[in-house]
């Protein structure tokens, strides 16, 4: 039996998967995150280590046998997030999450220090972990001179389970301290921020044991004092191990609250200037590069709620995609990373006539997720990318029309995967598997199996080529109009 546990934002999950591999039962508990200043987004800890205590008595109550069987465990994360330990471990203020902007002016400093972007291959963007350490410097004296460890929260659910401090790569990579191509911490980057490298945890990969559960939690869990601990994953990586796309060609498009566009590479080929991220993977001598919109599903649950009506019944008064629509729907809500890193740039409507319907402003917002969707598309591909088999994700992937449009947009067809069981707490088992011995990662990281393939619609990718290109001619105007 192998564990994989997902940290994610509002809430943790537990998958127990068998010895193949195959999920057998999984439990999860809610936590809310905390907003105490606008752009402020945190979470205690205690709530997430309560959250473990609580899923993992269940499994422990309904499946005895097979929580006694455990042989390793796996951590995802939400990335990015700080969390802040004392020399005794302790915590000393609320993480400080991924969503978080109020860093955003030390931000813009990291990235403009010369060589920042070359080690660390990417955009120091605002959520990033170094601008939080260095604006908690600043307003927080008296907590940055107590700071001993600094843990992403995958890492420190991994410090819970263990009592060790260790790390994935990953995970890892998008804090703006690692040389994400050398995979080791970066004196040069973490000196940047004014910090040192003993206030990081040990590096492992993602599928590397890190350490072994802490006795103690052990007997409470009626696990076997031997069960190990692997480095785990932040969540875009353990998503990839859930759905196989580890090598160079094979990705996801995900239709979450936020939407990204992943691709898995074989080797380290940073561009930061194209706002792509290029992240170590979590399993040895890969790298993934994708790029994020920070708003895709919540743009249509925006919608939802200015119209009343639920997303899917939005999303059920579009079925055959026959061409663009003449309204235009910029998707950016809450600001965008890719290809922008504007965290100022706000949404828009345009070209609003008299004849729009709800269901024209539903069509135009899945559209303006589209064409932001083909913005990381040749983002991606500026890097030398192969954008060639894509999986369709998310719970925007349950619209037709919405995965069509975006597979006209990219040229690309999209695998719609069966029903089933593959984000990244399964990643995260999957680690946990390949760590414990159980296969290589070949063996393991699959791919689902695909129910259907949708197609770009051929007849119309000139009409889609040709309103993409309009709709991007809309930002350069946009942004200076504030
Ligand atoms: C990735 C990112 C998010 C978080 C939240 O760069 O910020 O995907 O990991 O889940």
């Amino acid at each position: 039996m192998y564990l994989g546990l997902d940290l994610g934002t509002s809430g943790l999950r537990a998958l127990l998967v068998d010895e193949a591999g195959a999920p057998i039962a999984s439990e999860s508990h809610a936590y809310a995150g905390a907003h105490p200043h606008p752009g402020w987004s945190e979470q205690d800890p205690a709530h997430w280590v309560a959250a473990v205590d609580l899923v993992l008595g269940k499994l422990k109550a309904d499946h005895p046998e097979r929580m006694a069987a455990m042989r390793g465990i796996g951590v995802s994360g939400h990335m990015h997030g700080a969390t802040l330990l004392d020399a005794a471990g302790e915590v000393l203020r609320p993480c400080i999450l991924w969503n978080d902007t109020r860093s955003f002016e030390e931000a813009a400093e990291l990235d403009a220090i010369d060589g920042v972007r070359a080690l660390s291959g990417n955009i120091v963007f605002p959520g990033f972990t170094a601008p939080k350490l260095l604006w908690v410097k600043r307003n927080e004296p008296e907590v940055f001179e107590k700071v001993a460890k600094v843990l992403l929260p995958a890492a420190y659910m991994n410090f819970f389970l263990t009592a060790s401090y260790f790390a994935d790569m990953s995970d890892s990579a998008g804090t703006s301290w690692l040389d994400v191509g050398a995979r080791d911490w970066s004196d040069t980057l973490l000196a940047a921020g004014d910090m040192r490298a003993d206030q990081m945890p040990d590096l492992v990969e993602g599928c590397e044991v890190g350490g072994t559960l802490r006795p103690d939690l052990a007997d409470r869990w009626g696990m076997p004092a031997s069960c190990v601990v692997v480095g785990g994953a932040g969540d875009n990586a353990a998503a990839a191990c859930g759905v196989g796309a580890m090598s160079e060609g094979t990705g996801f498009v995900s239709l979450g609250t936020s939407g990204v566009l992943l691709t898995g590479r074989d080797g380290y080929a940073p561009l930061p200037e194209s706002a792509v991220h290029t992240f170590c993977h979590a399993v040895p001598g890969q790298w993934y590069q994708m790029g994020v919109i920070l708003a895709a599903t919540d743009s249509l649950n925006w919608l939802s709620r200015i119209t009343g009506t639920k997303p899917a019944d939005l999303a059920s008064e579009l079925d055959e995609v026959n061409g663009p629509s003449s309204l235009r729907f910029l998707p950016y809500l809450s600001g965008e990373r890719t290809p922008h890193n504007d965290s100022a740039i706000r949404g828009a409507f345009l070209n609003l006539e008299v004849a729009h319907e709800r269901r024209d402003m539903t069509q135009a917002v899945m559209e303006g997720v589209a064409f932001a969707l083909r913005d990381s598309a040749e983002a991606l591909r500026s890097t030398g990318a192969d954008l060639q088999s894509l999986l369709a994700i998310g719970g925007g992937a349950a619209s037709r029309f919405w995965v069509q449009t975006i597979a006209t947009l990219l040229d690309t067809p999209l695998d719609l995967p069966e029903a089933g069981d593959f984000g990244a707490a399964l990643g995260a088992a999957r680690l946990a598997m390949v760590g414990s011995g159980a296969g290589s990662v070949d063996d393991i990281m699959t791919r689902p199996a695909v129910a259907e393939t949708i197609e770009p619609v051929a007849d119309l990718r000139t009409a889609y080529e040709d309103a993409y290109q309009r709709w991007r001619e809309i930002y350069p105007g946009v942004r200076t109009l504030k």
